[in-house]
């Protein structure tokens, strides 16, 4: 969410992407009601899965738009294990590094393995594949992922898929040939009730194509999904907090613990954005989720940067 934004204004702005969500503001946090779900209230017991999402936050950068981006990472880290509950997992979309040096990436992985949590996984994002197509990223972060460092795995009833689609950077948001025959093989032997979450750097749905804020075969891999009845995908990237619906599927677009970008059309590039001081918190955040068992629909709640 842009700081200072007004609710209809938050809501025109989903509007105008024409995605079907009602967003209700309550003490700073934005939760997203998409329609014909719910919230998932305090209904939680084992079975029922909680997680964080936490993306870009691009450890190196130097910018006036954030001039301590490992602070502001230490803060979501710290709000992360302030949760009144320990999260099963907390994935982190990507870009975890400005400019994917070894230093950067141990930088990151130290400061992870403090989240309070059951387990860290991360996807790549573009900015951790700069140098070597992603070789550095796999080293520090790829053990038990196949190809260019795709995995899945189910925690309580869900399927979670990681997958990775920033490595090819004359071709930004594209999986390829062999990532989607991974995707067809993974979900085949799955029965269609089972609620499926999808984790990408790059959008899988067209946010703005204009930007490069899309992917190019993300059809091919939906298709693959089309007979599930729950089906979230979780992306970074875009910096700002966005959600649509699309058939069977509803996409989430995450914010970032480093810096704002436009919204698209806003700018004539995605480049960060400098806000005035003391704004910059609001527009940065973690992202609770939340799955009850049975329910379609995930409770997503985005928190800013307390
Ligand atoms: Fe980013
Ligand atoms: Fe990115």
């Amino acid at each position: 969410m842009r700081p200072g934004m007004t609710r209809r204004q938050l809501t025109a702005h989903a509007a105008w992407f024409g995605a079907a969500v009602t967003l209700t503001v309550v003490g700073g946090e934005v939760t997203s009601h998409v329609a014909g779900g719910g919230t998932a209230a305090a209904a939680d017991n084992t079975t029922n899965l909680r997680f964080v999402q936490i993306s870009d936050s691009h450890l190196g950068f130097q910018g006036t738009a954030n001039t301590d981006v490992v602070g502001s990472f230490a803060r979501a880290i710290d709000q992360v294990n302030a949760l009144p509950y320990r999260p099963e997992f907390v994935m982190h979309t990507g870009d975890l590094t400005h400019l994917a040096t070894p230093a950067q990436f141990d930088q990151a992985k130290q400061m992870m393995s403090g989240l309070r949590t059951g387990a860290v996984h991360t996807v790549p994002g573009e900015h951790d594949a700069i140098h070597d197509s992603g070789r550095t990223y796999r080293t520090v972060f790829g053990a038990g992922s196949r190809g260019d460092g795709w995995y899945s795995f189910d925690s309580k009833s869900v399927h979670v898929i990681a997958l990775v689609n920033t490595f090819s950077l004359e071709k930004l948001g594209h999986l390829g040939a062999d990532q989607l025959d991974f995707i067809r093989q993974d979900v085949a032997g799955l029965s269609s009730d089972t609620p499926i979450i999808v984790f990408s750097h790059i959008p899988l749905f067209a946010m703005y194509e204009q930007w490069g804020w899309a992917t190019d075969d993300a059809g091919q891999a939906l298709s693959y999904l089309r007979r599930f009845s729950s089906v979230t995908c979780l992306n970074g990237h875009v910096h700002q907090i966005f959600t649509r619906t699309e058939g069977n599927v509803t996409f989430y677009s995450a914010t970032t613990t480093a810096y704002p970008l436009p919204h698209p059309g806003d700018s004539p590039a995605p480049t960060p954005v400098t806000l005035p001081a003391g704004a910059l918190g609001a527009a940065l955040g973690i992202r609770e989720v939340r799955h009850v068992q049975g329910q379609h629909n995930l409770a997503v709640a985005d928190r800013a940067l307390a």
